[in-house]
């Protein structure tokens, strides 16, 4: 299989598109550190996932956390091939109501965690020519209502992606970004509570759907991760239905 042997932490891997990812990358041959700060979620995808798969439990903005997973990926699994960072908190509110400790919550959790974690997985990547896929999002690129905080982190996120796919292409690591669009348990939710808002979302996506975290937009993070992707770097590939287009 594609990724027999490989190794891959994925930061909010025990939910929503993380699981996707984490499922698909194992299904693929590969093993898994899913981070995770929700101990349920984490304990369920042991549970499944039994020796494919390894969790760390903890905030991915703080740095030890980041040192524990390359960490376990090292004992566990003799080496780290890829790291996806594609955990992200954040608070949707008209930005004059945006408080320090909104800016403080997408901040950390997008931005200084995607650093963190780029930091702490570096020399392990060098060594295997591994890949990095960080996560964008449409609603940034587009300017989103009641979405600064968020996409302010997100924007930033993908100009240090496209910094470090220059200056860490010499060594041979890729960095990439995925801007997706999925069904998730937060979004369910969401389009239970305003079915209306949800319908005319969907009426607006050219695919007529929202994805699917596993089959729609895991298998685009598992392309990335894999030789297949191997002369792309710094390019943000949009797994969301057609919604948006880069040129
Ligand atoms: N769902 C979408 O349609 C959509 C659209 C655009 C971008 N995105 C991006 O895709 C990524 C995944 O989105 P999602 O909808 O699956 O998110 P989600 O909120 O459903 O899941 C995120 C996971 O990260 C974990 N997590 C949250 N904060 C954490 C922290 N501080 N430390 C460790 N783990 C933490 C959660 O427990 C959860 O398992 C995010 O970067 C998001 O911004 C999603």
């Amino acid at each position: 299989m594609k990724l027999d042997n490989q190794s891959f932490i994925v930061t909010g891997g025990a939910s929503g598109i993380g699981l996707g990812i984490t499922r698909r990358l194992i299904s693929e041959g590969g093993r898994v550190i899913a981070v995770d700060i929700n101990a349920e979620t984490g304990q369920r995808v042991v549970e499944e996932c039994g020796d494919n798969v390894r969790f760390v439990k903890g905030d991915v903005s703080d740095p030890q956390v980041a040192a524990a997973a390359i960490a376990e990926a090292v004992s566990s699994f003799g080496g780290l091939n890829g790291l996806v960072n594609n955990a992200h908190a954040s608070r949707q509110k008209p930005f004059l109501e945006l408080e320090e400790a909104d800016w403080a919550l997408s901040f950390s959790t997008g931005f200084q965690a995607t650093l963190n974690f780029m930091r702490a997985a570096h020399d392990e990547l060098a060594k295997t020519k591994g890949s990095v896929v960080n996560f964008g999002s449409g609603a940034a690129m587009s300017g989103q209502l009641g979405q600064a905080s968020y996409a302010a982190a997100k924007e930033a996120i993908r100009g240090v992606s496209r910094v470090l796919a220059n200056e860490w292409a010499p060594e041979g690591i890729r960095v990439n970004i995925v801007s997706p669009l999925a069904l998730t348990p937060g979004v369910q939710a969401w389009s239970e509570e305003q079915p209306e808002q949800y319908e005319q979302t969907v009426a607006t996506i050219p695919l007529a759907r929202f994805g699917d975290p596993e089959t729609d937009v895991a298998p685009v993070v598992a392309f990335l991760l894999s030789s297949d992707a191997q002369y792309m770097t710094g390019q943000t590939l949009m797994a969301d239905g057609g919604i948006r287009k880069l040129y």
